[in-house]
């Protein structure tokens, strides 16, 4: 099937494209870039998703989108976007797909949102929200399955715009966070869901986090036998790594409650602390090569 990746170019959407196309689809990206490695086996508009006749050309015998495209934290926190960039591409862009996709008849939609939408305080999170509604409404009025997606954060560490090395990646991975490898596959799983066609009783939103070593009952019990216990029973032969590279063993992550995305697509994450100290331990600060 052709699924249409708004913002395909970015972080996850090349990692979609070479995992959709190992499923059998062909993903066709409609971005304002075109990414640095151009695939033959992918199709391109170098185009926005604020220009309403290029989102209906994209989405010419497409069979599903995914809605990437978005300002996001990142770009809050910085500063390098105002709430009138955050209005146009997150909300007006978000209607722009979603009304496109209706008047191309496409009824399957993935819509990337964020576990931001529980900030308040937040221009990013409240956009999101705004998005989210959008979603949910076209669901009802033209009857579409959509699913959504709320990961928490995923920049990855060979992303240099952000992290300048794989620890400085590390210290911000290690309080509770997802990979974006597993982002990408909660959203293939949605893909291969509504690929089904099954009719969604209700639109899905599912909340989208890493794995975890430690147990709900440790979390809750946090270091009850001395500050870095827990860490310790885990990953005894990591502990002098975590202090040379300056990571708490003490410090607590913070694990979202994904039974409901497991429930609904089978979603199991498998990137997880140890996954980053095995790395830490065989590449050192630079961390593995990014994946091509
Ligand atoms: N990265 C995170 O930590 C994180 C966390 C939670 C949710 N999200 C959500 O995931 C999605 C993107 O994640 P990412 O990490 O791949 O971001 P990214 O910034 O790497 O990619 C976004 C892409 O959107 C493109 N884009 C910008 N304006 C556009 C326009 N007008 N038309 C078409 N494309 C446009 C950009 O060129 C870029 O390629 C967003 O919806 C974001 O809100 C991201």
């Amino acid at each position: 099937m052709n699924i249409l990746l708004t913002g395909g170019s970015g972080d996850l959407g090349q990692i979609l494209c070479s995992r959709l196309l190992a499923m059998g689809h062909t993903p066709i990206v409609i971005d304002v870039r075109l990414p640095e490695q151009i695939n033959p086996d992918v199709g391109y508009f170098d185009a926005s998703i604020l220009d309403r006749e290029a989102l209906h050309l994209a989405m010419q015998d497409c069979g599903m989108v995914v809605h990437i495209a978005a300002w996001h934290g990142i770009h809050e926190y910085r500063q390098e976007r105002d709430a009138y960039e955050f209005w146009d591409l997150n909300v007006t862009g978000t209607f722009n797909v979603f009304e496109a996709a209706a008047r191309e008849g496409i009824k399957e939609m993935v819509f990337i949102s964020s576990t931001s939408v529980d900030d308040q305080n937040g221009l990013y999170g409240h956009t999101k929200v705004l998005g989210e509604k959008i979603a949910g409404m076209y669901a009802d009025r033209h009857d579409m399955n959509v699913i959504t997606l709320r990961p928490r954060a995923f920049i990855p560490p060979w992303n240099k715009a952000v992290y300048r090395d794989y620890l400085e990646w590390a210290r911000w991975f290690w309080s509770g966070a997802v990979h974006i490898e597993d982002v990408a596959e909660a959203v293939c799983l949605s893909v291969e869901k509504l690929a089904s066609r099954e009719r969604l009783p209700a639109p899905l939103t599912l909340v989208v986090d890493g794995a975890y070593e430690y147990t709900d009952e440790e979390l809750a019990n946090w270091d009850i036998e001395g500050a870095g216990s827990t860490f310790k029973r885990h990953y005894p032969q990591y502990y002098a790594l975590a202090l040379t590279n300056d990571l708490d063993p003490a410090e607590k992550p913070h694990k979202l409650d994904i039974s409901a995305t497991t429930e609904a697509i089978g979603y199991k994450p498998k990137f997880s602390l140890g996954s980053l100290l095995k790395e830490l331990a065989k590449y050192g600060p630079d961390g593995p090569p990014p994946p091509l």
